[in-house]
């Protein structure tokens, strides 16, 4: 999936300090560091110790995220697991007075399923809801919303602790611009910054916060010349690297911005790319810089390499990008401008002219050259980190244990202010360099994300696959998967895979592979929706009505459904097409039919992985 989180920084509190002061404790289930934001002035909780600290606490705040769909982010699933699941454990806080915050999109079907489900369940569990649950729609301005949650927060906590002790709290959010100490350093030869990867990444573990160098073994573009797309086949080699994965997790691919969008950075930075420097989160003297938890570090550089591994210059800039801008700007006429689009004054203009507009970081700082914020400001309040971008692998160990296999339509877009937008990642890989092309192939910085999007344990059990475009990705990888299993032996349930794409002459991926894996009986069926072959669209739902009884008794004989590909327009159409299907073939009223599909989802047999 695309949904594109960046390692977590939890801070460690200095727990069992007893000064007298009431103290907050603040959960974070967050992946891009959005909430960590918000909850800058507060300390955190790391949620590995949550039974014992939630007891111990009277007040708390969960800053919450969903992703894709309605999950919680990694750092979050365990505790959000055994706490949903605490029906047991009664009434057993009602000492803890808490106020929950999510972090949704409501273009998703889930909207904010993390934070609501929280919220109920704290409050079942005995605690008492301080301000009702905060629903941040990122689709929109979830700043916005956080603000607005805020208000009503900042009284409740003033009763609270004037009930208490007679001290009022003051709103401690001044618009605070936090920067880094920045110390510049003779220029180095830049292989040296090369070489920092050239070995094992030197940790026992490979994940998001310490991800391992894998070269570019194969690219091929998978659309033929007759598409106006392009979709691209790529495998990245981990032979000796330690990393390992399963058929159907996820691969994380840290990438870099193009080098014209990187000169394009320089020229408005107006700073020498060679400039060699790093970042620090703490005085010279060695105490912390205060007024909030800074982004995470990254390791000395050039500003050339910052500017193309470590920063968001594409994303629309968020409003305390434009207040960091309007303080480093030198004309106060702009600098009046950058504050009334960050004001509530300007929240509609800010919604048109930054967010409708989908106008870049670039594009916005191109507008008022007089704000030249030091790097320090840039890195920690302007741009925020390049995020690594999300894949479902499309390999099996079984048949590729030293590649990982990534299927990737390319992004291209042109936004609302004529800007042609490259996708970052998408865009890398189209271009990158394959090590059976050339000895200077391209790497990335990579590591596997575990998902539940796994074949039934029984190779007999019958599985209904729907993924349309990219979504056909990971059930590439159970198809190698099903393939191996057989030619050693195993038994296979029948199974159907439901693929669309727009053409066959055109966009048909992997079309050879598919026909051979019916062809070995790895597949027992592949249904195709061509949506722009005949007079009228026909896509995936639409073959699927047809095959109804077929799926149906699938269903029946204990069949898994797996989806995966686009989660606001498919994955919901196919959703209800599965209920139709339960509604009409097991002639069942809806709400029947609607728990049919729930339990099918609550006992793992309906899996998605959409995005
Ligand atoms: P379209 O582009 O012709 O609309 C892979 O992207 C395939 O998914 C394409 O054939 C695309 O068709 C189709 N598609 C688009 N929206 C869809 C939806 N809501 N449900 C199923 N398929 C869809």
């Amino acid at each position: 999936p695309l949904e594109v989180p960046r390692p977590t920084l939890v801070k460690e509190p200095e727990l069992d300090v007893d000064d007298g002061k009431k103290k907050v404790a603040i959960f974070f289930g967050t992946q891009t560091g959005t909430a960590e934001g918000f909850a800058k002035d507060d300390y955190a909780v790391d949620d590995e110790e949550y039974e014992e600290k939630l007891k111990k606490e009277s007040l708390a705040f969960f800053f919450l995220a969903t992703y894709g769909d309605g999950e919680p982010t990694d750092n979050a699933a365990r505790f959000y697991k055994w706490f949903t699941e605490g029906e047991e454990r009664g009434e057993w806080l009602p000492n803890l007075q808490y106020g929950v915050f999510g972090l949704g999109n409501r273009q998703y079907e889930h909207f904010n399923k993390v934070a609501k489900v929280a919220d109920d369940v704290l409050t079942n569990q005995g605690a008492k809801r301080l301000v009702p649950v905060g629903l941040g729609d990122d689709d929109q301005c979830i700043e916005d919303d956080f603000t607005a949650w805020k208000e009503l927060v900042w009284p409740e906590l003033d009763q609270l602790l004037r009930d208490e002790d007679d001290t009022t709290v003051t709103t401690p959010y001044t618009a605070a611009v936090l920067e880094y100490r920045v110390e510049f350093h003779d220029p180095v030869d830049a292989s040296i910054e090369k070489k920092s990867w050239a070995n094992a990444n030197g940790h026992a573990v490979v994940d998001a916060q310490h991800p391992c160098r894998a070269d570019v073994a194969v690219r091929r573009e998978l659309h033929t010349h007759e598409s106006d797309r392009s979709c691209t086949h790529l495998e990245f080699e981990i032979g000796g690297t330690g990393v390992s994965y399963e058929t159907g997790d996820h691969v994380g691919v840290y990438c870099e911005n193009l080098t014209e969008i990187v000169e394009e950075a320089l020229n408005i930075l107006g700073l020498s790319p060679e400039t060699y420097f790093s970042i620090h989160t703490d005085k010279e003297d060695g105490t912390p810089i205060s007024g909030g938890s800074l982004p995470p570090t990254f390791p000395p550089c050039t500003l050339r390499t910052a500017l193309a591994q470590y920063a968001d210059v594409l994303s629309s800039p968020k409003k305390s990008a434009l207040l960091a801008l309007a303080a480093h700007a030198s004309n106060p006429a702009e600098a009046d401008r950058l504050r009334y689009l960050a004001s509530p004054a300007g929240k509609d203009e800010y919604a048109q002219w930054v967010v409708a507009s989908q106008r870049s970081l670039l594009e916005v700082m191109a507008e008022f050259p007089s704000a030249k914020p030091p790097l320090g400001v840039f890195f920690a309040s302007v741009a925020p980190r390049l995020q690594p971008r999300y894949y479902s692998i499309s390999s099996s160990p079984r048949m590729a244990p030293s590649r990982i296999h990534v299927t990737c339509a390319l992004v291209y877009e042109k936004t609302p202010t004529g800007r042609i937008h490259n996708g970052v990642c998408s865009t890398w890989m189209k271009n990158a360099v394959p090590a059976e092309k050339s000895d200077d192939c391209s790497w990335a910085p990579i590591f596997v994300r575990q998902s539940n999007f796994k074949l039934p344990a029984d190779t007999k059990v019958p599985i209904i696959m729907i993924g349309p475009g990219t979504g056909l990705a990971p059930f590439r990888g159970f198809l190698q998967e099903r393939l191996a299993l057989k030619e050693s032996g195993a038994d296979l349930g029948p199974s159907v895979l439901f693929f669309g794409c727009r053409n066959r002459r055109m966009d048909y991926i992997y079309e050879e592979e598919l026909a051979n894996f019916v062809e070995t009986g790895a597949l027992s069926e592949l249904v195709v929706a061509f949506s722009r072959e005949g007079p009228t669209k026909e896509y995936v739902q639409h073959k699927m009505m047809q095959k109804a009884s077929d799926i149906w008794n699938m269903i029946s004989q204990g069949a898994y459904i797996y989806v995966c590909g686009d989660a606001k327009g498919m994955a919901k159409d196919v959703h209800r097409t599965l209920h139709t299907i339960a509604q009409e073939q097991g002639s069942l009223d809806s709400s029947k039919a609607e728990s049919l599909v729930k339990n099918l989802q609550m006992n793992g047999r309906y899996l998605r992985d959409v995005w």
